[in-house]
């Protein structure tokens, strides 16, 4: 069947925080409030949203359902992934460099994404529109050895038999990889690769990934966590690194790399997707808020700075 042109958008790294929190930065929200209005204005057809859609959702669940209201107050379809804000992040078992960082208590648990499962549903989900297929899955999952992750490898081997469409999406919340495919494992505890290691994804999951990529006639996989814009094609399909609306991060990593703050719009037609970068039309100029930035120790978390009282 023929479409008309049809478009969608990937919107990511929001991580608005709250004032409710030990931390909160009102630039975040408000960007994050400016990307809102300006889909609103797109009325796409759908949202794909590629997770870290809160700063600390995997400590309060009320983050989590916020954002929630957020979504569906904007009465545009969605579909949503956790990001490692919003349930903890890759597996380690080292620790990295950085003495204020615990890398080993910031692994993903059980009880953090169900919590996450417990607001948005599915933390894996494949469906039709139109000529397309989108996939998406809570990435954070692979190699912690929770039970979750042998359900989402039985559910990613079964995405082999699902019916093709014209095209088929994918979106995960870390990248595939940095510079290129086969690149080694980066090193956690080398703090000249932390980042690397922090943003990607680790063989041997990285090929078996790639491997079910391909044998899915996958088009593009829209990945977001960097907070820097650049492109990658390889082996046939093009991985998109998307934006974030609340800061920029990276900025020095790749010459062709764009930290511009904005998300990404999609028209799809019988000839191709077109990809798009939205810039937020305004950039908050506030500079006040309270709280540490990155993964603070629960130590340093102080909730008697926070403006607002916590929901009971
Ligand atoms: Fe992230």
């Amino acid at each position: 069947m023929a479409f008309e042109k049809w478009s969608f958008v990937h919107v990511a790294d929001m991580q608005p925080g709250s004032p409710k929190s030990y931390r909160f930065k009102p630039a975040f929200l408000e960007n994050w409030h400016t990307a809102r209005e300006q889909i609103m204005e797109i009325q796409p057809e759908f949202m794909l949203i590629g997770g870290d859609i809160t700063r600390d959702g995997n400590v309060h669940k009320w983050e989590l359902e916020e954002m929630k209201a957020d979504f569906n107050a904007l009465s545009i379809p969605y579909h949503v992934i956790p990001g490692n804000m919003d349930t903890g992040n890759k597996h380690t078992n080292r620790q990295g460099p950085w003495q204020d960082r615990d890398d080993i208590s910031l692994n993903i648990t059980s009880e953090q994404v169900q919590q996450f499962a417990s607001v948005f549903g599915p933390l894996w989900w494949s469906f039709v529109h139109k000529n397309l297929r989108v996939s998406g899955f809570c990435d954070m999952l692979l190699g912690s050895g929770l039970p979750e992750e042998t359900a989402l490898w039985q559910w990613l081997a079964n995405q082999r038999n699902q019916p093709p469409a014209k095209y088929h999406i994918w979106i995960m919340h870390y990248a595939l990889f940095i510079n290129e495919l086969h690149e080694p494992n980066h090193d956690i505890a080398d703090p000249d690769h932390y980042t690397d290691w922090y943003f990607g994804i680790d063989e041997p999951h990285r090929s078996r990934l790639m491997d079910i990529f391909k044998a899915t006639n996958t088009t593009r996989v829209i990945t977001a966590h960097i907070h820097c814009r650049k492109d990658h094609f390889t082996e046939g399909i093009a991985f998109d690194l998307a934006p974030a609306t609340c800061f920029a991060q990276w900025h020095d990593k790749w010459s062709d790399g764009d930290p511009t703050l904005g998300f990404l719009k999609y028209n799809v037609s019988q000839t191709g997707i077109e990809k798009t970068f939205v810039p937020l039309e305004k950039i908050s100029a506030r500079t006040d808020g309270y709280g540490p930035g990155g993964h603070p120790k629960p130590e340093a978390r102080d909730y008697s700075l926070a403006w607002k009282k916590q929901p009971e």
